[in-house]
């Protein structure tokens, strides 16, 4: 199993951290991405992906953060891409939810680390949470622009119609944990409508842990109880499912 969304550098990791890591590959998975928010955890996680072979870094940073964001820093996130364990710039985007950032700030910062992750020649991981057609304006014109450039929608949460209009553009979806609760009707909807070869599987860990564990500690292992639920709504088997959301992972993040 591959998880395609892990926060392990959360302070929530900090007391098991190399234990849980270690125990990684007994419980089923063979690769994590380890995502970076800001630039004190992107480069916490390039620097578990120099220290464990299983994990690969994303780097970038987050809406909550955008205010942060200067040439500065975009200097220290080229100078960390560098590193061949870096797979893809994220998770980057709009959060008009929290609006920790201003949203003007947002939309210039997600702009500016796309066109980055161009220059970079480097996919995309994007967060996007109360800010749809804002997001989805902003990822289709620059797939205008540059039709090579991949994007994956983290933990997606939109409507049928909207991901059916990614998939047109050739994006990926990943889903989580979400999909396993009670009250998720369109989330489950998503799971059964996406294409196979653009879905993607992630915990989001430590956020948003699955059922039956729902309310702990998220951990990679526990995307078997996504995998599970996804599985059962498609009516394919756990091991057909795995098959292709490892080969998207891998396709999409060129590892
Ligand atoms: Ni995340």
């Amino acid at each position: 199993m591959i998880d395609s969304h892990v926060h392990l550098d959360d302070a929530k990791f900090d007391y098991d951290r190399e234990n849980l890591i270690e125990n990684l590959k007994e419980h089923g998975l063979d690769r994590v991405y380890n995502i970076g928010a800001d630039l004190k955890s992107s480069i916490a996680s390039v620097e578990l992906a120099d220290k464990y072979e299983i994990i690969k870094a994303v780097i970038g940073i987050h809406p909550h953060a955008a205010s942060e964001y200067n040439q500065e820093v975009e200097d220290k996130l080229i100078e960390l891409a560098k590193n061949e364990n870096v797979r893809a710039i994220g998770e980057i985007g709009l959060d008009y939810y929290y609006d920790n950032s201003p949203r003007d700030i947002q939309v210039q910062v997600f702009k500016k680390q796309i066109e980055l992750a161009n220059k970079l020649k480097l996919p995309i991981v994007v967060h996007s949470r109360e800010a749809a057609k804002e997001t989805f304006d902003i990822i289709s014109s620059y797939k205008e622009k540059y039709k090579d450039l991949k994007f994956l929608i983290h933990c997606f949460s939109q409507s049928v119609e909207m991901m059916r209009e990614y998939v047109k553009m050739g994006c990926y979806i990943a889903l989580g944990g979400v999909v396993t609760f009670k009250n998720s009707k369109v989330p489950k909807e998503v799971a059964k409508e996406v294409p196979l070869e653009n879905l993607l599987l992630e915990t989001d860990c430590p956020y948003l842990a699955p059922e039956p564990m729902r309310g702990k500690r998220n951990e990679p292992m526990f995307i078997k109880y996504s995998a599970q639920k996804i599985a059962e709504i498609r009516g394919i088997s756990l091991e057909e499912l795995l098959k292709a959301t490892d080969e998207n992972t891998r396709r999409f993040y060129n590892d």
